[in-house]
């Protein structure tokens, strides 16, 4: 099995060589987690951010499985990273807002709820990945100032970049009936938002960043909010938005191959999502979930609406009394226990689902 931590040994023995760049807060054996995304990885930047509630999760029940207080993550408990950093050995990697900290020698995540690879996607509500990047950017003087030049340079060279992106870009096709509908100018829209992924990607590339994982669309059509839509009232999946997620997730296939043989040194993993969540979806009971369909907490059919909280124009909502029985925790983002599972293929999973590194 090919592992992207498989250069950790090796780099951990060198950096305790160079002499003069010791120093107490650089972490000896870490490599580094940089977060970059949407609200399946944000843990908490958005409640520093002027937005709205729709990109919040800043209050109860939002964080009540494991952490006993809302955090601004959308789940009940720890987000997909959250699992990495502690694969990884890392302690939970810090938020960029409100401030600059010590522990961005481990990382930092730059992800925002809401956010789209565009930067039109909820624009002026949210941290577009293009100022994602900006952040990045920001942190990476800060490093130098804090470590050196060598030191920081060899921890973004390092370091892990995580993405999830592009579900955002995707909503205002199911929203808006007038968008362009046609096969080619869907081709068009996904070529633009995986145009700008790509653009992020080679810049961290030329700062020296190597080492890149991706979780790629999930089955957009299949959540909670999706089935509440669906037409007549059937509860079924969305397929114009399933094709659309999957339509996205060949051309991220495929520009990520071209990615690893047009830059020397590019590593990736690349976890399927889409099928990871539809498995789940379509046999619950086999992953140890009683519930896939609907929502553990909001309101409306299949709670798909998302008034969680109830602080969200929707006072009313209802709340499962155990979220480790469903896939869904709100109208769309996973469960803890859902988000364990998959970190848990992100870091271990076989080729055929998190590839071509794990
Ligand atoms: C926050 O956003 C609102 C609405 O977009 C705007 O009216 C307000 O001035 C903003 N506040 C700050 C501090 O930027
Ligand atoms: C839908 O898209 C059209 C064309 O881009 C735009 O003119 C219209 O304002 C949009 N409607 C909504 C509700 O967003
Ligand atoms: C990035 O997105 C913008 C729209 O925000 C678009 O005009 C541009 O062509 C995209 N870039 C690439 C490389 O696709």
């Amino acid at each position: 099995m090919k592992s992207l931590s498989f250069l950790v040994p090796l780099l951990v023995a060198c950096s305790s060589l160079i002499p003069g760049h010791a120093h107490p807060s650089l972490p000896k054996k870490h490599v580094a987690l940089f977060i970059f995304g949407d609200s399946l990885l944000d843990a908490g930047n958005n409640n520093y951010i002027n937005t709205t509630v729709a990109y919040q999760a800043n209050f109860r029940p939002y964080g009540e499985t494991f952490f006993n207080y809302p955090t601004g993550r959308f789940s009940d408990g720890r987000l997909i990273p959250d699992f990495i950093a502690e694969y990884a050995k890392l302690p939970l990697i810090s938020t960029f807002f409100p401030s600059y900290n010590d522990q961005f020698v481990y990382g930092v995540n730059f992800a925002s709820a809401g956010a789209g690879a565009l930067v039109e996607t909820h624009q002026g509500y949210v941290t577009d990945l293009k100022t994602q990047l900006s952040y990045f950017k920001v942190v990476e003087k800060q490093l130098k100032q804090k470590l050196g030049d060598a030191a920081a340079k060899k921890l973004t060279s390092e370091a892990v970049y995580f993405f999830s992106i592009g579900s955002n870009d995707y909503f205002i096709f199911v929203r808006n009936s007038t968008l362009p509908q046609s096969y080619n100018s869907k081709k068009e829209y996904v070529g633009m938002v995986i145009g700008n992924l790509t653009t992020t990607i080679k810049e961290i590339y030329k700062k020296g960043g190597r080492k890149f994982g991706f979780i790629n669309l999930a089955p957009l059509g299949c959540t909670p909010s999706a089935r509440l839509v669906s037409p007549g009232n059937t509860g079924s999946c969305l397929e114009d938005t399933l094709e659309l997620a999957k339509l996205h997730n060949q051309v991220l296939s495929k520009v990520l191959q071209e990615l690893e043989s047009q830059l020397e040194g590019f590593r990736y993993a690349n976890h399927d999502f889409y099928n990871s969540l539809m498995k789940r979806i379509n046999d619950p009971s086999r992953y140890g979930l009683k519930e896939s369909m609907r929502a553990c907490c909001g309101s409306g059919q299949y709670r798909g609406m998302s008034s969680c909280g109830g602080k969200r124009g929707v006072e009313e909502y209802e709340l499962c009394d155990n979220p480790q029985e469903y896939l869904f925790f709100d109208f769309t983002h996973p469960s803890e226990k859902a988000n364990k599972q998959i970190a848990q293929l992100l870091w271990s999973g076989t080729p055929d689902v998190t590839g071509p590194y794990n």
